[in-house]
């Protein structure tokens, strides 16, 4: 199986500049030198411009592409525009904005301060939005068609999640404006699209959400169907794909890559793939025994 190679080969994204936000880390890294790899230019931008530097620098040798770095913090709106406007003055245009920049962590709820809460969702809804309305606007304005806004949620925007309950409300948010200004923009040649991961390690949403021994006593790897993690290549080809030509007639559409986690937990009966296979027979030859008790 193929499944974590490159799928595009050949500089499918020539002449496309796009801005990745949180590209200094994790996902946005791996998503960022698959860009690069593919011809693309990429600004990334972050609170920690040394980290960008230092990724900027890895990414640039390994792939010899052009890369800018832009420090931004996307929950404080004129900095997005000053983030925009140094991007268009280093590659000419922007074509493409991924909104993947996110904070989280795991706590009951009722243990969050009320600026906790505000933290997670300032930098997943407010942040996706600063950037969204800074560059929809960019583009209306110019009359530049032909862009793309690629959004990445989670499949909790969709089913809720106890103990990160900011995060799935403001990925909920971001999921509606995906839905809501693919309609509303479509008209100014604006797609818009989401990925909702399912889990893919980094360092940054391990660290926050499996601190310490909870790796082991709650293996991720386990709760899929298919028994394994996501690899950062195989997200980065969905990417590449949702900005690329190729999807030019997918709109308002969200993607999910998760192994079939969040279906697991949504099928009723779904638990008894925990029944040895020896137990079926047994269990059979009693509801058939029940049925004829009936007639
Ligand atoms: C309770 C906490 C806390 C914790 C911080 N706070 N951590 N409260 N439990 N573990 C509180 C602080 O006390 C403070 O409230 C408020 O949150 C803001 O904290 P700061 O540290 O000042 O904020 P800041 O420096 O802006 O950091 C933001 C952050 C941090 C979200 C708290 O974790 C961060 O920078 N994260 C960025 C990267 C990240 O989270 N990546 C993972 C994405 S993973 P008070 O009241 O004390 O002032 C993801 C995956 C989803 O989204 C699905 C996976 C399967
Ligand atoms: P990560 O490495 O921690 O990425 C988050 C990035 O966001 C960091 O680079 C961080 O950079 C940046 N960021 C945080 N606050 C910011 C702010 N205020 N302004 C600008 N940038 C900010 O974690 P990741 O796992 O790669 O997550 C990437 C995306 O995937 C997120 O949207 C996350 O919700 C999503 N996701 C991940 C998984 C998974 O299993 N990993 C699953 C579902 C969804 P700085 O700290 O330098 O600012």
């Amino acid at each position: 199986m193929e499944f974590n190679k490159p799928m595009f080969k050949n500089n499918e994204l020539k002449n496309k500049v796009i801005v990745v936000t949180g590209g200094g880390s994790g996902l946005g890294k791996s998503m960022t030198r698959y860009f690069l790899q593919l011809g693309a230019k990429v600004a990334i931008t972050s609170r920690d411009i040394e980290k960008l530097d230092k990724t900027a620098s890895e990414l640039k040798t390994e792939t010899g592409g052009d890369i800018l770095t832009v420090r931004c913090d996307v929950r404080n709106y004129t900095e997005v525009e000053e983030m925009l406007n140094s991007t268009i003055s280093e590659f000419g245009k922007v074509d493409v904005l991924l909104n993947n920049a996110a904070g989280n962590f795991i706590s009951p709820t009722e243990r969050l301060s009320s600026n906790a809460f505000d933290t997670v969702i300032d930098i997943v809804l407010k942040g996706s939005k600063n950037c969204t309305l800074a560059f929809g606007k960019h583009w209306i304005d110019k009359k530049q068609d032909q862009t793309v806004v690629l959004n990445i949620i989670t499949t909790y925007a969709w089913t809720g999640s106890g103990y990160v309950v900011p995060s799935a409300m403001a990925k909920a948010g971001v999921l509606a404006m995906t839905r809501s200004l693919a309609d509303e923009w479509a008209k100014y040649g604006i797609r818009m699209n989401a990925i909702a991961p399912g889990p893919f390690p980094t360092k940054g949403a391990w660290d926050r959400l499996l601190p310490g021994d909870l790796k082991e006593r709650f293996d991720f790897s386990k709760k899929v169907p298919l028994r394994r993690v996501g690899e950062h290549q195989e997200l980065a080809n969905l990417a590449a794909f949702l900005i690329s030509d190729f999807s030019a007639y997918i709109n308002g559409e969200v993607i999910t890559i998760d192994g079939g986690e969040w279906l697991q937990g949504a099928g009723q009966f779904n638990m008894l793939q925990q029944l040895p296979k020896e137990m079926w027979d047994m269990l059979e030859m009693m509801i058939r025994k029940n049925k004829k008790g009936h007639q």
